[in-house]
């Protein structure tokens, strides 16, 4: 049985150019910063993203810690979005590890985080009893809101506040060339008045492993440090780099591919009895589904009878699910995908 897998674009498997690319690429030890291959990913991602400099690192996780570690000392704190992947997923590693307290403030339906909650969010610095607020993290596109892409305007103005305040801001922009295609501009746009920024190689853009934290030369150089502290210098990573500058030359303008399926199979399933499609998804390349209060199976119920019909989706709760579409599905899994919800809605 043919498994068309929608729980995440993190499942993309490295396309045959980049298999070609990782056999064939020249390297040395990056920890010497002697990999040519290394050197030649940092370079591009750093000129894509309009940064003096970037780091190649083993995972988005690491590149939000590096930065948050390098921003901000001990006994101080971030302040971010409750729905934030670096608040929610990423293992607590800010505080954890660097002893950084960690403020949380609503997402608003478009994903942003307003300024007027961003200001109430500030700490007195002239007040001991309250942490020192360093460091401001934004996420674009912001996955648990419905993959939603967050504007220039929007993240300059974050960045005016910001600079105003003394702070620094830090975009995950794990999916910031999801964002970048959907809205029509550079990526470089969307993160220019950003101190630093993490992308990933292993989403949607399907490279085997790695992220980029972009930023000035000083941040990075102290991120390179941070990193081998943490033990993620990589020797040979050419071998990993390699498949990154494949997917940064071929896969980036193939989103807007996953942006048009997510909205064609959104369109099917909001026509499925006991189903709504939630949070106005899909904005990018995620579709976020609930089932009506009135249907009789939970989700964890309808995501079984799909796997055994060969279609694997993600339950985010008790009621809801998320669908992604990436480079592994294609129209066909779409339809299937349509189909087979419909038979197991309807059984
Ligand atoms: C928005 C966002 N940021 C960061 C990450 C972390 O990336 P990684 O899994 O490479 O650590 C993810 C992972 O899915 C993500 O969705």
């Amino acid at each position: 049985m043919r498994v068309y897998d929608f729980r995440s674009d993190t499942v993309t498997k490295p396309t045959p150019a980049m298999r070609e690319a990782m056999a064939r690429a020249d390297v040395g030890d990056d920890v010497y910063g002697e990999d040519p291959t290394v050197n030649r990913l940092e370079a591009r991602a750093a000129d894509l993203l309009g940064k003096e400099a970037s780091l190649f690192v083993s995972s988005g996780t690491m590149g939000n810690l590096l930065a948050a570690l390098a921003f901000c000392e001990r006994g101080s704190e971030v302040i971010m979005g409750r729905q934030g992947h670096t608040f929610l997923h990423e293992a607590g590693g800010i505080s954890v590890l660097g002893g950084v307290a960690m403020q949380t403030i609503p997402n608003q339906a478009d994903g942003s985080l307003a300024l007027d909650d961003l200001e109430s969010a500030l700490r007195d610095p002239a007040d001991y009893h309250e942490p020192v607020s360093r460091l401001i993290v934004l996420e674009n596109t912001q996955n648990a809101c419905g993959g939603m892409p967050l504007s220039a305007e929007y993240t300059a103005s974050v960045g005016a506040f910001a600079r105003e305040q003394g702070l620094a801001l830090h975009i995950d922009g794990a999916r910031i060339f999801n964002a970048a295609v959907k809205l029509g501009v550079p990526a470089a746009d969307l993160v220019r008045s950003a101190d630093s920024v993490t992308f990933c190689l292993s989403k949607g853009l399907c490279a085997p492993v790695g992220s980029m934290l972009c930023g000035s030369r000083a941040l990075i150089t102290k991120a390179r440090r941070l990193r081998k502290l943490l033990g993620g210098g990589m020797r040979q990573a050419g071998i990993l780099a390699a498949a990154g500058l494949v997917a940064l030359d071929t896969m980036v303008e193939r989103l807007a591919e996953d942006h048009q399926r997510a909205r064609f199979l959104a369109e099917a399933l909001a026509e499925l009895p006991g189903l709504r499609i939630d949070k106005c998804s899909p904005h990018t390349n995620m579709v976020f589904l609930a089932l009506e209060p009135a249907f009789g199976r939970n989700a964890v119920e309808v995501v079984r009878q799909l796997a055994e019909r060969g279609v694997l989706v993600g339950a985010t709760g008790e009621r809801t699910f998320r669908l992604v579409t990436h480079h592994d599905v294609d129209d066909e899994a779409v339809r299937v995908c349509a189909r087979e919800f419909a038979r197991v809605m309807r059984s």
